[in-house]
């Protein structure tokens, strides 16, 4: 695992941005995984940039998001379709038909979770993974104790990411209790991963993804076993551990 440690947020924004215009002017029908949270905010900001400055073109690639929430319409400001549509695809030329997040009210979820997986491995696997990390370990919305085996499933949310999400919101008045995920496995087989995490409240995550053992209870640490991945962090977060 490589360390990459910026000064600021925003250095390491472009930097990952950078990364990713990179992998798709090598490829432009790059398979590109998508994170939420508040963490990629600043790395769209710099994708729409380059986008505007004719630096980049997003029209061949596909993307899958990680998770999304039961019960919200894409259409809920709360739901992880909506920020998508927000932070990123309004302002870039990504096709919608290449766009690809869990529907979260499908009628049947099972279904919905197998379909998602069938559509990944059609799509060749995902060549380049964003993603964050909750406080407790999470990545994507696979809580502790969730498989490494696991493919696209149903999750039940850890109370300390209900307590992380909740103040997020901004209409709903209260969080869901269940995601749609993409699974462990499902993570762990994209050829590259890039892991970023800003500030201090990040530190014991990074700190045991770093130094601790790879275990269930700890979600992340799975990402150990990887061949392929940067973490990307800023000096807030850095000067804790
Ligand atoms: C959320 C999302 C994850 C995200 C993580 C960190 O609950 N399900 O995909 O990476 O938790 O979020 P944030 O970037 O807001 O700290």
């Amino acid at each position: 695992m490589d360390l990459i440690v910026f000064n600021t947020k925003n250095e390491a924004n472009v930097y990952v941005a950078g990364l990713i215009v990179q992998e798709i002017n090598k490829n432009a029908f790059l398979t590109l995984g998508l994170a939420t949270g508040e963490t990629p905010k600043g790395i769209y900001n710099d994708l729409i940039k380059r986008y505007r400055e004719n630096k980049v073109s997003f029209k061949n690639i596909t993307t899958f998001n990680l998770d999304e929430y039961i019960g919200l319409h894409p259409e809920s400001p709360d739901s992880y379709h909506f920020y998508m549509q927000e932070k990123l695809f309004n302002h870039i030329d990504c096709p919608k038909e290449n766009i690809h997040i869990p529907n979260g009210c499908a009628e049947d979820l099972n279904n919905e979770c197998e379909n998602y997986e069938k559509l990944i491995e059609e799509s060749g696997g995902i060549e380049l993974q964003l993603l964050g990390i909750g406080i407790n370990g999470h990545i994507g919305f696979n809580e502790p104790g969730t498989a490494f085996d696991t493919h696209t499933h149903i999750t039940k949310l850890a109370p300390s990411t209900i307590e992380a999400n909740t103040p997020l919101l901004v209409e709903e008045k209260k969080l869901p209790s269940h995601a749609l995920s993409m699974g462990l496995k499902t993570i762990r087989q994209a050829k590259k991963i890039i892991l970023v995490a800003f500030g201090k409240q990040k530190a014991d995550a990074i700190q045991r993804l770093l130094n601790g053992e790879v275990s269930e209870g700890f979600p992340a640490s799975i990402l150990k076993r990887h061949s392929d991945i940067k973490i990307v962090i800023d000096s807030e977060l850095n000067n804790e551990l």
